[in-house]
């Protein structure tokens, strides 16, 4: 697969999806490519098959509507793009369904492999050292910043996503997770001495 042109094709769809972001800072396309390379980081620990695994990050997000799930959107968009490129049917099939799934995270049902690994993925860059520059940037974004508003949306930040832990579904997202959770400690922990 040209992976290339695949982003290439990301690129341009969340480009003009029209979903609405918040923050001005907040790109899809950034997102979906950080999903790309942990997808890949933790396949290498985990295994499965890495073509799926690929493809199914790449396309996870690339749609939005007001009125549907952009999961279902986005399985949609992806099946077709495959099919026109000529891919694989039985892949295709598998593709679709992890990115319909991949919202899903609170699920008991058994998930394969290569769906585990994408939804941690997606889920690890919710957190860590990309949370506390979200948290630094969306607070400067508001009226009246102060590195303490700061300083607390991190903190609580940090309390409300520490037992989201349990929705890893690998060892391998369940251990990074852990690393990001101790790297927002740390840093205000640090922060604590130095700002009071
Ligand atoms: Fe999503
Ligand atoms: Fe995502």
């Amino acid at each position: 697969m040209d992976y290339a042109k695949v982003i290439e094709f990301v690129r341009e769809m969340t480009a003009r999806s029209g979903r609405p972001d918040n923050y001005p800072f907040r790109s899809r396309y950034e997102h979906i490519m950080r999903v790309y390379r942990w997808a890949i980081k933790l396949q290498a620990k985990e295994g499965g098959d890495l073509e799926i695994i690929a493809l199914a990050a790449l396309l996870h997000d690339v749609g939005w509507d007001k009125e549907r799930p952009h999961e279902e959107v986005s399985a949609e968009m992806a099946v077709e793009y495959l099919v026109e490129q000529g891919y694989d049917e039985a892949k295709i099939g598998r593709i679709g369904e992890i990115i319909i799934r991949h919202n899903d995270k609170d699920t008991e049902e058994e998930l394969s492999l290569e769906c585990r690994i994408v939804m941690d993925a997606d889920l690890l860059d919710e957190v860590g050292a990309m949370s506390v520059l979200w948290d630094c940037m969306a607070t400067a974004c508001e009226a009246d910043p102060t590195y303490k508003k700061a300083y607390y949306r991190i903190k609580n930040f940090y309390q409300i996503n520490q037992p989201k832990i349990r929705r890893c579904k690998t060892a391998a997202g369940r251990l990074e997770y852990t690393k990001r959770m101790k790297c927002i400690e740390d840093f205000l922990n640090q922060l604590e001495r130095e700002l009071f």
